[in-house]
């Protein structure tokens, strides 16, 4: 934009317009204006003044936020990396992501924790700060502040340890009390159903998305949800720093299929809701394109410096702290794999200091398991099926033991897995997906 000739109409006593301003205050925030050309139009300002209706046109373009803010969130689960993903992928694609999560919760993992694997990465950004780097980047991602939500950050550390998780209301308020003060245009909500879930079965899954939905549209804030399986861990890396290196793997185009498919439907209706596509197919390929192109892992990377982490961890995962032991299990006979009950794994992942016991327990960022198999694949007796990261040779014996429990393989497939996306909630009411 040409900036000159705004600042010599202020200079010489003129006025502009709304729309000037607004185009002024968009790109000066994203760096198309520099310093030294708004510190002309700021002493113009000062010297001459700004007419009433100026004034408001410039505090309504300080008070936006410029693009569509849209958000999402997990009800909790195993493996759940899929915000580490999201956020920078969807903010690749022109949506403002202005991410509050959380910390692990009960045999569920926190998007806070695996972020803090990261040597540096600061969560506990103020809201000022918090703003302008959503105005910058497009993206933060950050755990609640003093000014935001504040009650949920003692109220979730007390639930986590004290067996009061599992309540449709403790939870919808949870997500919701964080999701609303973000101020956002509209929230993709992921609910888990199955055993690994908080609450397993699907008219809880139900019951719980459109709770959620009807607190979100009733206070202006347009809400879906996606209900997604949590009968097994996501993808294959379960503890904070081993999913940390997953999710970079998957900016990276080298994610799993569950993840990916998963990342990619929550994305597609952060896209819809945002309004920047009309239909899926579109969202879809514009988020495949962010993916491919290396935008979304450049976007993460950038997010990383901004928020006081190493970015090199985008190129060289060995950045992330390292378990002190390492062990391969195998599979225990030839046959198919039955289960994988994610409630053991991430109970093994808590035990083994991967989560919290006490409110105030440190979180051992590198422990935790890579699992690379799945409900009904076949496989033979003898082989590689996972490895257990721990900080001693008691944590890799308690890793073993939680495996041999999760890891159920038999002669045949006795239960089918839940559909990995199966329903989608809206205020209008439930859809069931054919996946
Ligand atoms: N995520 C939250 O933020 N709160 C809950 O209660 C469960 C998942």
């Amino acid at each position: 934009m040409l900036v000159v000739p705004l600042i010599e109409r202020k200079r010489d006593g003129g006025t502009l317009t709304p729309e000037e301003w607004s185009a002024l205050v968009a790109a000066y925030t994203a760096d198309r204006i520099p310093d030294y050309q708004m510190s002309a139009l700021l002493m113009a300002v000062l010297l001459r003044g700004l007419e009433r209706q100026e004034l408001a046109a410039l505090t309504d373009a300080m008070l936006a936020w410029g693009t569509p803010r849209v958000d999402k969130h997990s009800t909790g689960g195993v493996g759940d990396k899929v915000s580490l993903v999201l956020a920078p992928l969807v903010a690749a694609c022109g949506v403002a992501v202005p991410m509050m999560s959380g910390r692990g919760l009960g045999h569920t993992g926190g998007t806070l924790d695996k972020l803090e694997a990261i040597p540096g990465f600061r969560t506990g950004l103020s809201l000022t700060e918090a703003k302008a780097q959503v105005m910058k980047l497009g993206c933060a991602m950050i755990g609640q502040t003093p000014e935001i939500a504040p009650a949920d950050r003692r109220l979730y550390a007390l639930r986590d340890v004290t067996g009061t998780v599992a309540a449709i209301p403790l939870i919808a308020a949870s997500i919701m009390s964080k999701k609303l003060a973000e101020g956002l245009n509209a929230l993709v909500l992921d609910v888990k159903r199955g055993t690994g879930a908080f609450l397993p079965k699907v008219e809880q899954s139900l019951e719980l998305a459109q709770t959620m939905i009807a607190l979100g549209e009733d206070r202006g804030c347009p809400t879906v949800a996606l209900l997604t399986a949590m009968d097994r861990p996501l993808g294959r890396a379960c503890g904070n720093a081993l999913e940390t290196e997953e999710a970079i793997l998957a900016l990276r185009g080298e994610g799993p299929a569950d993840l990916m498919e998963v990342t990619y439907a929550l994305g597609v209706e952060m896209l819809l809701a945002a309004g920047v596509e009309k239909t899926s197919k579109k969202a879809r390929h514009r988020l495949e394109n962010a993916l491919g192109s290396g935008l979304a892992a450049e976007k993460f990377e950038r997010v990383i410096e901004a928020q006081g982490g190493n970015p090199k961890v985008v190129e060289d995962a060995s950045v992330l702290p390292q378990a002190q032991e390492v062990e391969v299990y195998n599979a225990p006979r030839t046959g198919v794999v039955q289960r994988v009950d994610p409630k053991i794994i991430g109970r093994a992942v808590v035990a083994m200091g991967g989560g919290r016991l006490a409110v105030d327990d440190a979180v051992d960022p590198t422990v935790g398991f890579v699992i690379t198999v799945k409900p009904g694949d076949k496989i033979p007796g003898g082989e590689p099926i996972a490895s257990v990261f721990a900080k001693d040779p008691a944590g890799i014996k308690l890793g073993f033991e939680a495996l041999q429990q999760a890891i159920v393989v038999g002669d045949k497939l006795t239960e089918k897995p839940l559909p990995l996306i199966s329903h989608r909630v809206t205020k209008d009411g439930v859809e069931q997906l054919k996946r």
